[in-house]
């Protein structure tokens, strides 16, 4: 089998490689995204394997399928740039749902724990001999109040850590898991109550923004956001109001609305366009990591094992335990049975 691998890093091949030489899957790597203008790439492939910031929208979709694609496989969990709906009926998704939960979960505190104590600008000094304290001073995370926002897999062990910490964990999920033990509260009172905020909830029509300049009147003076799921959850403009008026204390960022032509490449050399994402970086308590929260050893292991192993069940016969549809994980909607591929 063939497969076009877009959006290709030097870190990603190994893995694939490995499993892919062991099924007798051949990747074409391409650097290049996929898009309507690079679609054409896929040309004699049975499937394309796409990542966070590849365009599969209905126009993609509709050149693959004319192509003969079979199938899109997903090597990430999230999938808000793919249009599931138009999908739906012609090629099939398949998706990696978890490959490193603590990863992530991780990377959220490790960023928290950065920002608060300043290690970022610590280092920085004293890699210049500089051994001053002046500004560095923090705060504890014990008995701080922290609300997360979607209690999924890695929202709980975010939890998990936190409470590590000594914690009070309070909780915001659309369906809250029951007999979890989680202190669930309103969206609003989380806002009102929480020190520190963490998103680990998907994004969707529901999430876009749920961070806004409506927020900023509930959120607590002062508030850490963090934000290792979705850019767009975050309204850029409302978090850089939130940090000038001193109303946001800080913000770990390791996500971005607009971050699709700018992370994942390095642009040390140009001028960034971006002036949002320019006067973020610019400020003090703002810290940025380029999509990174995923990027393990064990993820990147899990993401090509698990790849590989949906492209095998996808054209052997049968179900596809990690198929995507438009159905799915609609409650009593969803039209995949045991037996069965979505359609
Ligand atoms: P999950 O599916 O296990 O959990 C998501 C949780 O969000 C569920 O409990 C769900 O009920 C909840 N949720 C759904 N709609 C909601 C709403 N409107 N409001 C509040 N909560 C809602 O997903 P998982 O594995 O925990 O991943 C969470 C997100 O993390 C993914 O959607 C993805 O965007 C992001 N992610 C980021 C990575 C990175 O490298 N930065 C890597 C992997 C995932």
């Amino acid at each position: 089998m063939k497969f076009a691998f877009f959006d290709a890093k030097p870190y990603d091949k190994p893995s694939f490689e490995l499993y892919g030489k062991q099924n007798d899957i051949k990747f074409k790597y391409y650097d290049t995204k996929l898009n309507e203008d690079t679609a054409e790439l896929a040309k004699g492939c049975d499937g394309v394997c796409v990542f966070v910031n590849d365009d599969v929208s209905a126009k993609v979709i509709d050149r693959l399928y004319e192509l003969g694609v079979k199938l899109i496989a997903l090597r990430c969990s999230g999938y808000n740039n793919v249009d599931v709906k138009h999908a739906y009926g012609k090629i099939h998704i398949v998706r990696v749902p978890a490959y490193s939960p603590y990863a992530v979960a991780e990377h959220a505190m490790a960023m928290l724990l950065t920002s608060i104590r300043r290690i970022h600008k610590a280092y920085i000094r004293t890699k210049d001999f500089n051994f001053s304290l002046s500004g560095l001073t923090g705060f504890d995370l014990h008995g701080k109040t922290v609300g997360v926002v979607g209690t999924g897999k890695i929202g709980r062990i975010f939890i998990d850590i936190c409470k590590g910490f000594g914690m009070n964990v309070i909780a915001y999920d659309k369906f809250p898991a029951k007999d979890s033990g989680i202190n669930y509260v309103p969206l609003d009172e989380l806002y009102e109550r929480s020190d520190i905020i963490s998103f680990h909830c998907p994004l969707t029509e529901e999430t876009h923004h749920i961070v806004d300049k409506s927020s900023l009147d509930k959120f607590k003076k002062g508030v850490i956001l963090i934000n290792t799921s979705r850019g767009a959850l975050i309204d850029a403009e409302a978090l850089l109001e939130g940090i000038k008026m001193r109303k946001i204390g800080g913000a770990c960022l390791d996500v971005y609305e607009e971050e699709a032509d700018i992370f994942f490449e390095d642009f040390s050399g140009h001028i960034v366009e971006d002036d949002t994402l320019a006067r973020l970086i610019s400020m003090p308590n703002v810290l940025v990591t380029s999509h990174q929260a995923f990027l393990t050893e064990e993820a990147l292991d899990n993401i090509a094992e698990t790849t590989v192993h949906n492209i095998n069940e996808f054209f052997a016969n049968g179900a596809c335990t990690n198929e995507l549809c438009y159905h799915c994980g609609k409650i009593g909607e969803c039209k995949k049975s045991r037996l069965s591929k979505c359609f």
